[in-house]
């Protein structure tokens, strides 16, 4: 199976759960991630990223259901290492890191921690908690630590049941494009 055939079989599969909580489910928010970023002016591979961040739970018996019930799936870990068969770093990367963005934006920022969705602040304290000062700094010499950010912010806004949500479809010529230049099979 190509690598947009199992995607598309995850979105339409797994992804059709609630998500963690949220009122939409797991492929809406993904869905409505890529989107925000598209709309943002977001590059084809961080539009991509964003779009396929969570992919990890959607790989993972009980998606992301674990998490909820106490433990750390770490998803953003094994996402992106399921995503480097066929995307490269500017893709795996920031979805690698969205989690560690989290705890970093809420050590450096006071309104976003208050943002966020009882769900997600519940996650973040399975997740590891708000990074230490030594931990934000090392978070910061990433390569990919401005992506992270962004794709965090679009994955926070990505939780509303009247916003629009686009097909998988429409980003499928843009993962392709991806997935040939990475050149990755
Ligand atoms: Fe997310």
């Amino acid at each position: 199976m190509s690598c947009l055939d199992e995607i598309a079989v995850l979105f339409a599969r797994e992804g059709a759960r609630d998500y963690l909580g949220e009122l939409v489910t797991q492929s809406e928010h993904m869905l409505q991630a890529g989107l925000l970023a598209q709309h943002d002016g977001a590059s084809d591979a961080l539009v991509a990223a964003t779009l396929l961040h969570d992919i990890g739970h959607l790989r993972r018996e009980g998606s992301g259901l674990e998490l909820m019930a106490g433990t750390d799936n770490s998803h953003a870990k094994t996402g992106a290492e399921w995503l480097t068969t066929w995307f490269g770093p500017d893709v795996t990367e920031p979805v690698r890191l969205h989690v560690a963005a989290k705890r970093y934006l809420c050590h450096v920022d006071a309104a976003y921690f208050s943002r966020l969705s009882e769900a997600s602040r519940y996650t973040l304290s399975i997740q590891g908690g708000l990074m230490n000062e030594v931990e934000a700094e090392a978070f910061e010499g990433e390569d990919y630590f401005e992506d992270a950010l962004a794709l965090r912010r679009w994955d926070e806004a990505a939780k509303d049941p009247a916003a629009p949500t686009p097909e998988l479809g429409e980003f499928r010529d843009l993962l392709e494009r991806l997935n040939r230049l990475s050149g990755r099979s």
